[in-house]
């Protein structure tokens, strides 16, 4: 990797042990992807962060950095941590894992990191994040990342918690991958023939995730009113079952240039055309658990965003749980602060559960007596079972709602 002579002074610690100690992750991973040297970013994004699934060796890490008086450079914010930081001990987190947790946030938020704890930083108001078509990023939450390659048109690579974290305090990234216009090409046509529902977009995700994993799709037949919330979960169970970076919807997405110019080069090789009947039929392939005789369900894999919201207050039509099913939703406090009051106190007058901080896949579901759960997120079916070893049955959010109120 070629470094300029101020890159070496600091890689032989000219500006202090911490930089020095960034950019020797940093080369070492341009090493290994052949990158050629660095381009400067706009902002970095950091994920782990929750107790349950970083441990111990975490909290050393950030002990570590904070001991050689690091600082991160570029605005970077925060993935979810493993539990609500407000509601913890009523909700029923061990006291032993809060302090855990507590510590991870603050030794985080030395570093000059906003604790904001959001999974989706394209999206939450008043975030540090502005991010923009072009921008070059360091961003290491995968549906994060996904959306901001896609639909923003911004690059980042998957990157791990380490390396988004050593970008943040460097303020650069080694140039490879998704910084680079070849590999965000697509090179494979994914038509849509029907009129999709909320629900298909996490088993079309799940799908290209789990049969052309790496192969970059741009899809056709996509109606130009679809929501965020279905275009968050599309990436998500993408990212989820592959190893899937960025996405492409004809005429919809922005890169529409390097799209046409995968065309007219014929560098689209593969073709298949899906309907939304045999998305249907995909699902027991895709997700094995059954789903039913489920008392507790999960939403919010991405976060919640306001039209998330909306669409669940229009499913309820103002009816309330009824006794014995609980809705646990999951958001971040930014979110949640610029919603309507009233909004709010619907949901919750109507049994709703609202946490923030954290949400179903990071946070120790067993140890607060949840042992089988149903969602309607893809990417959450996906890892439920593997982070906490619960039962996890995929539902569309409009079925969920139906299964629980009087
Ligand atoms: Fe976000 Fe947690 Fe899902 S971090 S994308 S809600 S696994």
């Amino acid at each position: 990797m070629y470094l300029t002579n101020e890159e070496e002074a600091i890689l032989a610690g000219s500006e202090g042990e911490a930089k020095a100690f960034a950019m020797k992750v940093l080369v070492n991973l341009g090493d290994l992807e052949s990158s050629e040297g660095f381009y400067p970013i706009v902002s970095a994004h950091v994920s782990g962060v929750s107790y349950h699934t970083a441990g111990e060796a975490l909290i050393r890490l950030l002990e570590e950095l904070n001991r050689m008086g690091a600082k991160v450079t570029v605005p970077t914010s925060l993935n979810p941590a493993g539990m609500d930081l407000e509601l913890w001990e009523s909700i029923g987190y061990p006291p032993d894992f809060a302090k855990k947790q507590f510590m991870i946030i603050e030794l985080y938020s030395k570093l000059g990191i906003d604790i904001t704890c959001s999974c989706i930083p394209y999206e939450t108001p008043q975030s540090v994040q502005s991010v923009r078509m072009g921008d070059h990023l360091a961003w290491s939450e995968s549906n994060a990342v996904i959306y901001a390659n896609s639909m923003v048109g911004a690059r980042t690579n998957r990157e791990s918690g380490v390396s988004a974290l050593a970008s943040a305090i460097l303020g650069k990234t080694p140039v490879w991958g998704m910084h680079l216009d070849g590999p965000r090409m697509p090179s494979m046509e994914v038509t849509i023939d029907g009129s999709m529902k909320a629900h298909h977009f996490d088993l079309l995700g799940a799908y290209i995730g789990k049969h052309f994993n790496s192969i970059i799709p741009v899809y056709k037949g996509i109606k130009k009113d679809v929501s965020r919330g279905s275009l968050k979960h599309l990436g998500a169970a993408m990212a989820a079952k592959g190893g899937h970076a960025i996405f492409h919807i004809l005429d919809m997405t922005p890169e529409r240039d390097l799209v046409q110019k995968a065309y007219t080069d014929k560098h689209i090789v593969e073709r298949i055309t899906l309907t939304p009947e045999e998305l249907d039929d995909l699902k027991d392939g895709l997700y094995p658990a059954p789903a039913k005789d489920i008392d507790i369900f999960v939403l919010g894999c991405p976060q919640f965003g306001i039209s998330e919201f909306d669409r669940l207050s229009g499913a309820l039509k103002g009816r309330k749980l009824k006794m014995g099913k609980r809705i646990i939703v999951y958001t971040n406090r930014s979110i949640l602060g610029a919603m309507e009051e009233h909004e709010r106190g619907v949901l919750i007058d109507a049994g709703i559960e609202i946490y923030n901080d954290t949400c179903m896949v990071v946070t120790p579901l067993r140890s607060i007596g949840i042992e089988r759960v149903g969602t309607d997120s893809g990417k959450a079916a996906h890892y439920i079972p593997r982070m906490s070893g619960v039962e996890t049955g995929l539902l569309p959010l409009e079925m969920i709602v139906e299964l629980c109120v009087e």
